[in-house]
């Protein structure tokens, strides 16, 4: 049995272990090939059954219709940043934006690049902070804008969107859904298109997934570089170029195994108890688990605390978990402290044993 710790990484993150295993399994002869993934061509027929059948099963767990096209593409979400706005701005249109955290930011940032960008409301704080999601009545939204950007989940400041906002008619919803995808339904109504790169909750990095729908890809413009048109990509089926094919059949793996696991309600469930349980614990010593994110705009997938401010007591922490088998509790370098990303795959064994451990903790350092 190979070792193995309890990672609570933010991405790349931990993997499902029993896809890991059929990848091994599979990993000197794909069905018979006598290959692996890896040297199949990406044109060869056993590599486009592996696409085909994750797309399929990427719009069954979201239900999504035929008018959803899924782009498997490189270049990781914040190349999505300006993928975004060169193809549906392209130089003269209107995009808003609401900046809940870095990863917002950098999106606004590269979106400037390409039309004319307005925030709808920044979360952040003279400190630079970013602690809540706002609501509806706190975005200015304009009507004329071709789409509203969100980050449904907030990775590094550790908030999350509950509700979507509802953009005004006719303009679409769009979002970086890098760090909670598949964490639970969402209502893709309002969604024109949304991306994530897989290596949180979906896969290895790699590979982004744009699903975009019919609608908003008529909004494109032609006039943009090859490989990065939507247009382009869509019509190629993400195969203009040699597609990051291994990156893709773990995705598909794993979008099997959340089948197998009664599919997204089943996951909700996990992760909301998953979630409930640190924030509890948390909650229990609040001078000593020091939370700042507002209650209502907590992450389910990124918990963000501080231990009494201290970085030395929380460097401590992080050791002591760390030789108790729990890894990648670091708050991310912009902000500090105690992160713990509890994505997917991420075992309800795993919190319980962090739970353990920062008890101990706290009843050895007071
Ligand atoms: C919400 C969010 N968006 C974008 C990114 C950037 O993703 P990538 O490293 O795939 O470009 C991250 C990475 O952690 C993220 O958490």
């Amino acid at each position: 049995m190979a070792h193995r710790v309890h990672c609570f990484n933010p991405g790349p993150a931990q993997l499902p272990l029993p896809v890991l295993e059929e990848v091994q399994a599979e990993l000197l002869d794909y069905k018979g090939t006598g290959m692996s993934v890896m040297e199949l061509s990406h044109r060869a027929p056993e590599y486009a059954a592996i696409q085909a059948e994750a797309q399929k099963d990427f719009k069954e767990l979201l239900g999504l219709g035929d008018n959803w096209h899924i782009l498997f593409l490189p270049g990781g979400s914040s190349t999505q940043f300006f993928h975004l706005p060169y193809n549906v701005l392209n130089g003269n249109g209107k995009a808003d934006y609401v900046n809940t955290g870095s990863w917002s930011k950098n999106a606004i940032k590269e979106a400037k690049r390409f039309g004319d960008i307005h925030v709808a409301h920044s979360a952040e704080n003279a400190e630079g902070q970013f602690l809540y999601i706002p609501t509806q009545d706190q975005l200015n939204m304009r009507k004329d804008a071709k789409y509203l950007h969100i980050t449904t989940n907030n990775t590094i400041a550790g908030t999350q969107w509950e509700t979507f906002p509802q953009p005004p008619n006719g303009v679409w919803l769009v979002a970086d859904m890098c760090s909670d995808l598949f964490w639970r339904k969402f209502d893709f109504e309002r969604f024109g298109m949304f991306y994530a790169s897989a290596q949180k909750n979906m896969g290895p990095s790699g590979v982004t997934v744009v699903a975009i729908r019919d609608e908003f890809l008529s909004l494109c413009s032609d006039d943009v570089p090859t490989m990065v048109s939507y247009k382009t990509q869509a019509s190629k089926d993400s195969l203009y170029n040699t597609a990051p094919t291994f990156a893709i059949y773990v995705v598909g793996k794993v979008l099997k195994w959340l089948k197998g696991l009664g599919g997204l309600d089943a996951m909700e469930k996990l992760n909301r108890k998953k979630a409930n349980l640190l924030y509890r614990a948390l909650d229990s010593k609040p001078d000593y688990w020091v939370t700042s994110v507002r209650k209502d705009s907590r992450s389910t997938m990124n918990v963000v605390w501080r231990i009494r401010n201290d970085e030395n007591l929380e460097k401590k922490f992080i050791g002591e978990a760390k030789a108790a088998g729990l890894i990648g509790l670091k708050g991310h370098r912009s902000v500090g402290g105690i992160r713990a990303s509890i994505y997917n795959a991420v075992s309800m064994e795993g919190v319980e044993k962090l739970v353990n451990v920062m008890e101990t903790f706290a009843k050895a350092n007071p």
